[in-house]
């Protein structure tokens, strides 16, 4: 995949780009839960931290967390927001976690995986930090295991340019059981409609998505006029829920 750097790109319109709305945070939270030991207060890292748009909730919900981001824009556009005590921000990457070993009871990396440059070191540096018993909560893409969104077929190349940037799911499997974790769970998590295609539309312009890095500029913008001509067949079209996978590890 084309490497996205958020340090130059993508920061200023990532949160209004991404936002989610109650019911989708929701929804989240919910599958974080039922992933997770029942014991509170639990200490998390939220790997690839972004602008911080699970931090406080999981602080919230669960006890202290790290997040833990490589880009000092996105890190600093998380610091913007109102904090909550039990939330931290610092640099790091999968692969250099700031913190102590065995000190985190999981880690969530929420669309980040994929941007793990090197997958094996950040496996290893994952097992250093999180305690026997501990989770690590990977919302990722798989190649096969593609939640494939209504407008991704409406760019040239769609399909094929978004799957290039995910392993399929048994090599992130293989990667950590070798290293002595195991599979708690792998399921899909509904999450609820972003609200109108048009909506959809206005967030997709915004190109807060590191499938857009994998095309060219004119098979982005023929995609968006492919979109806006459905859109405007029909502008108050609900956008469907989609059904994101989660794998969950535990390690041993
Ligand atoms: C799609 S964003 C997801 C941000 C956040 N988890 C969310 O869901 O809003 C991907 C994030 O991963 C970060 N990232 C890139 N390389 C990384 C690495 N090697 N380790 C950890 N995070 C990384 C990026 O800087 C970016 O903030």
């Amino acid at each position: 995949m084309r490497r996205v750097d958020y340090d130059r790109e993508q920061y200023q319109n990532y949160r209004r780009g991404r936002a989610l709305n109650e019911q989708q945070l929701g929804a989240w939270m919910s599958a974080f839960a039922a992933a997770l030991p029942e014991r509170r207060p639990l200490v998390g890292l939220d790997v690839g931290s972004g602008t911080g748009r699970f931090t406080p909730a999981l602080a919230r919900a669960f006890g202290p967390v790290t997040g833990i981001e490589p880009a000092e824009r996105m890190r600093e556009v998380a610091q913007a927001q109102a904090q909550h005590p039990d939330v931290r921000y610092l640099a790091g990457s999968a692969e250099e976690l700031p913190v102590p070993s065995d000190s985190a009871d999981y880690a969530l990396m929420f669309l980040a995986w994929h941007h793990v440059q090197d997958k094996p070191r950040a496996a290893r540096e994952l097992t250093r930090v999180i305690r026997p018993g501990g989770r690590l909560l990977l919302r990722g893409n798989f190649s096969d295991h593609h939640p494939e969104p209504w407008w991704l077929d409406h760019f040239p190349r769609g399909l094929e340019a978004d799957l290039a940037q995910f392993q399929p799911l048994h090599e992130v499997i293989a990667m950590f059981t070798a290293l002595g974790w195991r599979v708690a769970s792998f399921g899909t998590v509904t999450h609820p409609s972003d609200g109108t295609r048009a909506d959809v539309l206005e967030r997709l312009r915004l190109r807060t998505l590191s499938f857009f890095a994998q095309l060219s500029h004119d098979e982005a913008e023929a995609g968006l006029r492919n979109i806006e001509r459905i859109v405007a067949a029909d502008p108050g079209a609900p956008a469907p829920a989609l059904a994101e996978p989660l794998l969950t590890l535990e390690r041993r």
